[in-house]
């Protein structure tokens, strides 16, 4: 079965086609020759993944999934949230957006955060949501060089280590992206 992934990131396309089963033919957006950019709007993370699988499905007809992610922090009320990546206004800035976060949780005793992932999936018209969380906290200064967004400020719960210091593959096999894959891929390996 042929599958899209709605993403312009490569690295993310090459990431997910390794870990796909073999009965899937994953094609990015490159591949089906689709250069327009699909405006974020919605308010929720789940909300924002489906707009983008429902707008590659509406203009192909066909299978198709889309992923969105963020970071959700208790004591800013689940901020940075769906704004994760702009958290701190355009151009998009990682290191803007971490050093907001210091300053926003500097004295503030709770550090508990999650981030998560929610992949959409659109087969011949069906939905699902496929979402992957994991939990752990915001430490006070960063640490580690890997990886990008927020990962040199979080320590995943029963880890001693930031995001930034794991290799990618350590991050991968645990990460909420990961979790949320697997999900979607049990759904794929059980179609009828
Ligand atoms: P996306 O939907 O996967 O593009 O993620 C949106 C934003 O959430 C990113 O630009 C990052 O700021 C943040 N984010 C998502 N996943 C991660 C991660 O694994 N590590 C660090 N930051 C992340």
């Amino acid at each position: 079965m042929k599958l899209i992934f709605a993403s312009q990131n490569k690295n993310k396309v090459l990431e997910v086609k390794s870990l796909m089963p073999p009965s899937i033919e994953l094609l990015s957006l490159s591949d089906i020759h689709f250069n327009e950019d699909i405006e974020e709007t919605e308010s929720t993370i789940e909300g924002n993944a489906l707009l983008k699988a429902r707008t590659i499905y509406t203009k192909t007809q066909m299978n198709c999934f889309a992923d969105d992610s963020g970071l959700l922090i208790d004591a800013l009320d689940g901020s940075p949230g769906v704004y994760s990546a702009r958290y701190a206004g355009e151009p998009k800035n990682d290191e803007a957006n971490l050093q907001k976060v210091l300053h926003q949780l500097s004295g503030i005793e709770n550090r508990k955060a999650h981030f998560k992932t929610v992949m959409a999936l659109i087969i011949n018209g069906k939905e699902f949501l496929c979402e992957g969380i994991i939990n752990g906290t915001i430490i006070s200064a960063k640490k580690g060089a890997n990886g990008f967004g927020y990962d040199p400020i979080f320590v995943p719960n029963g880890c001693s280590k930031t995001f930034a210091e794991l290799d990618l593959k350590e991050k991968s096999t645990i990460s909420h992206r990961a979790l949320a894959l697997q999900k979607m891929i049990s759904i794929l390996n059980n179609l009828e």
